[in-house]
């Protein structure tokens, strides 16, 4: 007993738990993952795990992404992603539902399957389903030699090193990173994204772990902020164009490691029904920080400050406007909008960690949930 404390008090590597290990790990991780992949100076992208249906990916009428939880929202990240610059239509699909709702998938249909584990038995199941169908089917997943990484045609590797928390943080970057580089790629040699812009992105994607690392140092004031919170209800998350699948993301941590009930919505959505929930108890996350949405962002800050929700803003650096509306502000630092998501998500991470912390949850095993879901 007492040896094996000690050996995961050793895992753990001075943390308090696995969660915020792997957490303050992502600047390591997402640079793991670009290893021998991205070589911003040289203009240059390998991607051998795709070698062979880089083609298919270039001359696809449509992508289709499958996944499950956290990994359906680095799907949903990657939709905005290949739209922009590979100009391919992109579906994002539950697992769950996709595979049984008899999917229209045409032989030569590009299916992106998304998964930490690579056992999660829907995802597992989707891939099949669309193979059967004629698909190709690549994976994007974290752990080596698993069963979603055996089936698939050809894929990527997330390298975030192992996940041990439940709540899934550096996979789900990682995750973000592989994506980006798969759609950066086809974009360049699909002609759609111009050198000069392709270079630019590639410089800003190197330089992303350095700003993950700014990132993280918001953690003391994120824990001054997860005080005031922590005995919330409720909790809405709102977020726009890019930002919007990290509102969703933001909302999922909280909700399976703190117990508090929390939605995510795309912020413009929220006059739609959710606005009805906001009196001055109700904290709002509203990621807003400085990209083609941000003066639409700002309005739905007013409309909420309008019925006196709490707002935590997360920001840009050097924003002076969003601070002087708001209750608080949690500066990251800019990077190009499509690439936000890798840091913008730090801070919420950050955010569940502490409030789960301070309402004394098993962090690292939340009650009900398992770290590959293997049943259906
Ligand atoms: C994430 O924090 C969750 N624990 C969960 O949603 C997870 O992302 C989902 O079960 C999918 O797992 P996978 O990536 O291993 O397929």
């Amino acid at each position: 007993q007492k040896v094996d404390m000690e050996l995961e008090a050793i895992e753990k590597g001075g943390f308090e738990h696995f969660m915020l290990k792997e957490i303050f790990e992502q600047p390591k991780s997402i640079k793991d993952c670009f290893r021998g992949r991205l070589m911003a100076n040289e203009g240059k992208l390998v991607l051998g795990g795709i070698r062979d249906y880089s083609n298919a990916l270039i001359n696809a009428e449509r992508i289709v992404i499958v996944a499950c939880g956290t990994s359906w929202h680095a799907g949903l990240v990657a939709e905005y992603i290949f739209e922009e610059f590979c100009r391919i239509p992109v579906e994002v699909e539950y697992a769950s539902e996709f595979r049984y709702r008899n999917p229209v998938i045409k032989e030569g249909d590009i299916v992106i399957a998304i998964s930490q584990s690579g056992e999660t038995a829907d995802t597992l199941a989707a891939m099949e389903l669309a193979k059967s169908k004629g698909a190709i089917v690549l994976g994007v997943c974290n752990v080596v030699g698993s069963s979603i990484s055996r089936v698939s045609h050809e894929g990527v590797y997330t390298h975030a090193g192992p996940e041990i928390g439940v709540a899934s943080t550096k996979a789900f970057t990682a995750q973000l990173t592989v994506l980006t580089m798969i759609a950066l790629k086809t974009a360049f040699r699909k002609g759609t994204i111009a050198e000069q812009r392709y270079r630019e992105i590639l410089v800003d994607l190197e330089n992303i772990p350095a700003k993950v690392e700014k990132a993280l140092k918001t953690d003391k004031q994120v824990e001054g902020i997860a005080e005031l919170f922590k005995d919330a209800r409720n909790f809405l998350y709102l977020g726009r164009g890019y930002n919007f699948p990290v509102a969703l993301e933001g909302a999922l941590k909280l909700k399976e490691i703190s117990y508090i009930h929390a939605e995510g919505y795309p912020a413009a959505e929220m006059k739609h029904g959710p606005i009805a929930l906001i009196d001055e108890e109700m904290p709002v996350v509203v990621i807003a920080t400085r990209d083609s949405s941000y003066d639409k962002i700002v309005s739905n800050i007013q409309e909420v400050k309008a019925r006196k929700g709490k707002v935590i803003a997360v920001v840009s650096e050097g924003d002076s406007l969003i601070p002087s509306m708001v209750d608080h502000t949690i500066e990251v630092p800019g990077t190009h909008e499509a690439l936000m998501p890798m840091v913008s998500t730090i801070p919420l991470q950050l955010l569940s960690y502490h409030i789960a912390v301070m309402r004394g949850a098993n962090v690292d095993q939340p009650r009900n949930l398992a770290k590959s879901v293997t049943v259906e």
